[in-house]
């Protein structure tokens, strides 16, 4: 198969890989890059399990060719943590429970952090909605608002946590 050189910038790191061009951007990062937090779910657009942020909004990985993105800042789960520090809302999800199978974990907090980032103080009703494209099979849901409402609180209250996170 031929195969072609790309560069990808992830979580603040430029690489060059060569692949084939058909490859997704799923694939290149999981199995060229060895960054396997994010996953794959279905592989057709139907569950986020696959949610990167690209230029910091949220996109789904596995519909997405790897080649197209040469200048694109892509964010993985990989590249939330600051350092040792987690992130508010990895903090939440493991307070909170929002994790289970954590299957779809990585996809939820990156489409969370996408929320957070536009909107610090979303109602339960508007992270639903920014969520709705994140299918969980474990929570209920349930403790997944509560991780994400415990990130918003934390960051309400801690300048600290706010300012390493970015927002
Ligand atoms: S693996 Fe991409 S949406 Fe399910
Ligand atoms: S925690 Fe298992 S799918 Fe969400």
């Amino acid at each position: 198969m031929n195969k072609e050189s790309i560069q990808l910038h992830v979580n603040g790191v430029r690489h060059e890989i060569e692949i084939p061009p058909s490859k997704t951007l799923l694939e290149a990062l999981r199995e060229d890059l060895r960054l396997t937090g994010t996953k794959c779910g279905c592989d057709d657009s139907s569950c986020g399990c696959c949610t990167v942020l690209v230029d910091g909004v949220p996109m789904l990985s596995c519909v997405m060719l790897a080649a197209s993105y040469p200048d694109a800042s892509i964010t993985t789960i990989e590249g939330v943590a600051q350092g040792e520090q987690l992130d508010p809302l990895q903090e939440g999800f493991c307070v909170e429970g929002g994790a289970q199978c954590g299957f779809c974990t990585p996809g939820i907090i990156l489409t969370a952090k996408a929320l957070l980032d536009r909107n610090p103080k979303p109602t339960r009703e508007e992270i639903a909605q920014a969520i709705s494209g994140n299918l969980c099979r474990c929570t209920g849901y349930t403790q997944i608002y509560a991780s994400i409402e415990y990130a918003i609180k934390k960051l309400r209250t801690t300048p600290v946590a706010a300012a390493s996170g970015g927002r």
